[in-house]
């Protein structure tokens, strides 16, 4: 067999067998197979897609390019929820909790933020003392303890996917479903959760900038994920404007920990008990997702809740007493307020726009050695459909460093759009696919 036929086929469109995708992949990854051969192939991808017979064996070879997690031990029924990834998307803090309260645990494998997007990691670590769970044992003690199970990423999880990502980064083809799909799909296959739940975000600040886009990506995952006989759904959510109010990490943490107090933003709380409902359906422990959403909504507020995510923070040697006093976290010393030159009704609020602001001030990367400052940020005071004064503050930048606060003042009063006529909130659950 010789690579060159392999990229030719997928150049002219020919189906690959799984003996060629098996074969260009492993020798890639053994490093017999160069990059501009791996590059060339890529782009042959991106521009002719897979069918799905190739698209199952690419995902079977890159889950199987590393360890498997099985979570053997643990008794829980156990959801991964995985998020496509936003702006001021803080769902895994505020929903791990919530799950635990009703006997779910969560298995997940989670990252760092890069670029516009954070990573639940960056958030939990504004906690003073707190480190992840680094091997499979210590993440199955605080299962079993706590009934959360976050870590991050190993390198020793699917490998190929590191590989493949960091080439399809600087060879233009990150935006190639299958690749997209096969990437995700792996590294959920690779940890056996008993159910896994997608949040596919939709809009400016997200991957899949439009619905029909990001369904493509979801019923190609759903398909990947039935294949492997996996118990999967996926939720389609709005990221046209970022989740919440708060966009940064520490802030994120506040704002997570207000929604399991009851007083979280509405388009929040409402994904977190839709997720919770999700789960519930999954576990069979109700009929129907309005069910599961019900006894969300009817947990939020209880001391449990609150208890589980304190003896999470507790068992990763984090300090718990800041989920009743936030001074106690990293918050930005300094204050600005993004004042509106306009009055009206917000009618959009650039995610990405707003993500970037946050990244500069210190709260996310530019590369990936890049140091974060966890308490400064944005929280957004307007968000779509809201009314504004001229003169009336539209968002507060938490900073420490001077230097950047105008131009990430700049940035968000660029992200937001008022008109003089009145526009409706957007819904947060765009659909729900099986
Ligand atoms: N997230 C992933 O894990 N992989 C991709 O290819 C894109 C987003």
């Amino acid at each position: 067999m010789r690579v060159v036929d392999i990229i030719q086929k997928k150049r002219d469109k020919q189906p690959l067998s799984d003996a060629e995708i098996r074969f260009l992949l492993e020798n890639y990854l053994s490093g017999d197979v160069p990059d501009y051969q791996l590059s060339a192939f890529l782009m042959a991808v991106y521009f002719n897609g897979m069918n799905d017979e190739e698209l199952f064996e690419f995902t079977d070879v890159m889950m199987n390019s590393g360890d498997l997690i099985d979570f053997a031990g643990i008794n829980r029924f156990l959801i991964d929820k995985h998020s496509t990834g936003g702006v001021g998307d803080k769902t895994s803090i505020a929903l791990a909790p919530l799950l635990s309260a009703f006997g779910i645990g969560t298995a997940k494998l989670s990252g760092k933020g890069l670029g516009h997007t954070g990573g639940t990691i960056d958030k939990f670590e504004s906690i003073a003392g707190f480190s992840f769970p680094q091997t499979r044992e210590e993440l199955v003690n605080v299962v079993n303890s706590t009934g959360i199970g976050i870590m991050g990423y190993s390198d020793s999880i699917v490998p190929l996917d590191k590989q493949l990502y960091a080439l399809r980064d600087v060879t233009g083809t990150v935006p190639s479903i299958p690749l997209i799909a096969s990437s995700i799909m792996s590294k959920k296959l690779a940890v056996h959760a008993d159910g896994i739940i997608l949040d596919v975000k939709v809009g400016n600040g997200a991957f899949m900038k439009d619905i029909d886009q990001a369904k493509k990506l979801a019923d190609t995952m759903l398909r990947i994920g039935k294949r492997f006989d996996r118990n999967i759904m996926v939720v389609l959510s709005n990221m046209d404007q970022p989740l919440g109010n708060a966009v940064g990490n520490s802030l994120e943490v506040i704002e997570a920990i207000e929604t399991l107090k009851g007083l979280g933003p509405e388009d929040f709380t409402e994904l977190v008990v839709t997720l919770a409902g999700i789960a519930l359906l999954m576990k069979k422990d109700v009929k129907t997702l309005e069910e599961g959403i019900e006894k969300a909504n009817d947990m939020i507020n209880s001391d449990v809740v609150l208890d589980n995510l304190k003896a999470f923070i507790k068992a990763c040697g984090g300090d718990e007493k800041i989920v009743n006093d936030y001074t106690r976290l990293p918050i930005g010393r300094e204050t600005r307020e993004v004042v509106s030159m306009k009055e009206g009704y917000i009618h959009r609020i650039m995610a990405e726009d707003i993500g970037k602001a946050a990244m500069i001030l210190g709260a996310g990367r530019a590369t990936k050695d890049d140091v974060i400052d966890h308490g400064v940020g944005v929280v957004l005071r307007k968000k779509v459909g809201d009314t504004v004064q001229t003169g009336e503050s539209l968002a507060t930048i938490y900073y420490n460093d001077m230097e950047h606060v105008d131009s990430a003042n700049k940035m968000i009063l660029g992200a937001y759009k008022v008109e003089p006529h009145e526009t409706s909130t957007p819904l947060v659950i765009k659909e729900i696919l099986k």
